[in-house]
């Protein structure tokens, strides 16, 4: 994995580099500006991250910025590092696409090698106006906010922690819940959350469910702490699932009429999350923005998943491949697909094979990055007929050959919570086409999560205390 350490090394180079290629290209015709060539291009795909408050770890919105890094803007497009951006295919395929074309790469290279002009600064493009620089998707709805701040252990290992959140609408306007309410019910359709981590070092990823029961609390309560500790379920089976974020994901509404999920009036958040051991306690009480729907809802999103648990991964296999599949259980229309892996993850294919026999591939990534995962949605989604069935196979190289190996000599891997243990999932964004199919999607999910958890073996499912949420799902 690349730190900033390397990044400023780099770049450093990169200054002498670009001195160099001056004089070299002195007889070449005339290089590209920053001011006429470059800008645009950083403007319109790079400074929505490479921007003072956003991810990236340098900003490029002006031309001193771009210029001393010059070569090094050159190289890491050139190697289609940045932007960042996995899929393979299928091919224009997903909305929101950060690739560069290849004239756009081009236009970099000569620059640099240029020797990085300015060009006429005058006529240079304005920086596009930040939005929002808290919440990406505008100031929510409702925000809740953990009611403590929570000390994240210092590891080693990562923390898995649930907090139960009670959430009040008071100050909710009341033609805004009105809008959002499904007719003739006290349930309110969300069209999406965003999680606004309280500490970026250590917050990998977050989870939010709804709890109406108080599952949570009386958990929370029993063990007498600020949250409990709780792995892959957040300990109960939840009335629904809202929304997450992994690094690297983009919060995003879906198109009109179409809701990310549903809430009560009244009840709690349980918010799960995944804590990277930074090696000394950390602080953080994260916030959930809540954005409710404005107009009428057509359809609510839901889930399938794929997954494997049989994940003994020996030191230094290379190829490790892992399959999974499921039966769509009525016709559906696949808006998005979310697949998740660890460290030494390597590969992810994914197709459908329709009732008819066709093929259809769904996702491809040959290049794995663990720090860019994200939801992918379809520019235009389309219907998996009832029948269809979806594969997945994921792939892991645990090889020394492999940069992203967090051991060496590699060490057997298996599946579990930290980020140096595995997982693989293949999620499904699907919105059921008959209204009263969400029944049959409900139950095609417990049936694949049940399935799979008699996968552990007796000792994981002890240790990852999934005994209750198992006994629970045995009961349905
Ligand atoms: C979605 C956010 C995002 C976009 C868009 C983006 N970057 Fe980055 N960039 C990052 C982050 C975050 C890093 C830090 C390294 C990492 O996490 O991969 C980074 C690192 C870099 C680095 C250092 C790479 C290294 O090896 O350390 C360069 C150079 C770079 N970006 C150039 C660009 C250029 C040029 C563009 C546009 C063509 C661009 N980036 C677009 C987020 C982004």
């Amino acid at each position: 994995m690349r730190r900033p350490a390397h990044a400023l090394a780099a770049s450093t180079l990169g200054i002498a580099l670009a001195a160099l290629g001056t004089g070299a290209r002195a007889a070449d015709p005339p290089a590209p500006t920053w001011a006429s060539d470059v800008a645009p291009i950083l403007m319109g795909h790079c400074v929505g991250c490479h921007r003072p408050g956003q991810v990236a770890p340098f900003s490029l919105l002006t031309y001193a910025d771009a210029a001393k890094r010059s070569r090094f803007l050159a190289r890491t497009t050139h190697a289609r590092v940045m932007p960042p951006w996995s899929p393979d295919g299928p091919e224009a395929a997903f909305v929101d696409e950060r690739r560069l074309g290849d004239d756009d790469v081009a236009t970099l290279d000569r620059w640099a090698a240029g020797g990085a002009p300015p060009g006429d600064l005058s006529k240079a493009p304005a920086p596009p106006v930040a939005g929002d620089e808290g919440w990406h998707l505008g100031p929510p709805d409702v925000v809740v906010r953990m009611l403590r701040p929570y000390s994240v252990p210092a590891g080693p290992g990562d923390t898995y922690h649930v907090f139960p959140i009670p959430f009040s609408l008071a100050g909710v306007p009341a033609d805004v819940t009105a809008r959002a309410r499904i007719p003739d019910t006290d349930i309110l359709a969300v069209a999406a959350v965003e999680i606004h981590a309280g500490n970026r070092r250590s917050l990998h990823h977050a989870d939010v469910f709804i709890d109406t029961k108080g599952a949570a609390r009386k958990r929370e309560a029993a063990e007498g702490g600020n949250g409990y500790d709780s792995f892959g379920t957040p300990g109960f089976v939840p009335d629904a699932y809202l929304g997450g974020r992994v690094p690297g994901m983009t919060p995003r509404f879906l198109p009109p009429g179409i809701a990310a999920g549903v809430m009560p009036l009244a009840g709690d958040l349980a918010l799960q999350i995944h804590y990277s051991a930074t090696g000394r306690v950390e602080t953080d009480q994260t916030e959930v923005g809540i954005y409710f729907m404005r107009g009428p809802v057509k359809r609510i999103m839901d889930t399938l998943y794929l997954r494997s648990f049989r994940l003994d991964i020996p030191a230094g296999d290379s190829r490790f491949v892992v399959e999974d599949s499921i039966v769509v259980p009525a016709d559906c229309i696949l808006m998005s697909v979310f697949p998740h892996m660890h460290l030494i993850a390597r590969e992810v294919h994914a197709g459908a094979t329709l009732p008819d026999g066709t093929e259809r591939p769904l996702l491809d990534i040959s290049r794995w990055s663990f720090r860019w995962q994200d939801k992918y949605f379809y520019r235009e989604p389309f219907i998996l007929p009832k029948g269809t069935r979806v594969h997945c196979r994921w792939v892991f190289d645990n090889s020394e050959a492999n940069k992203a190996n967090p051991f060496s000599p590699p060490r057997d891997i298996r599946f579990g919570p930290n980020s140096t243990d595995e997982m693989c999932e293949f999620q499904l964004g699907l919105i059921p086409v008959n209204l009263g199919d969400e029944s049959l999607l409900l139950d095609a999910r417990v049936r694949k999560m049940r399935e799979k958890i008699a996968e552990l073996t007796p000792e994981q499912r002890g240790r990852f205390r999934w005994s209750d949420a198992f006994n629970d799902l045995s009961g349905r």
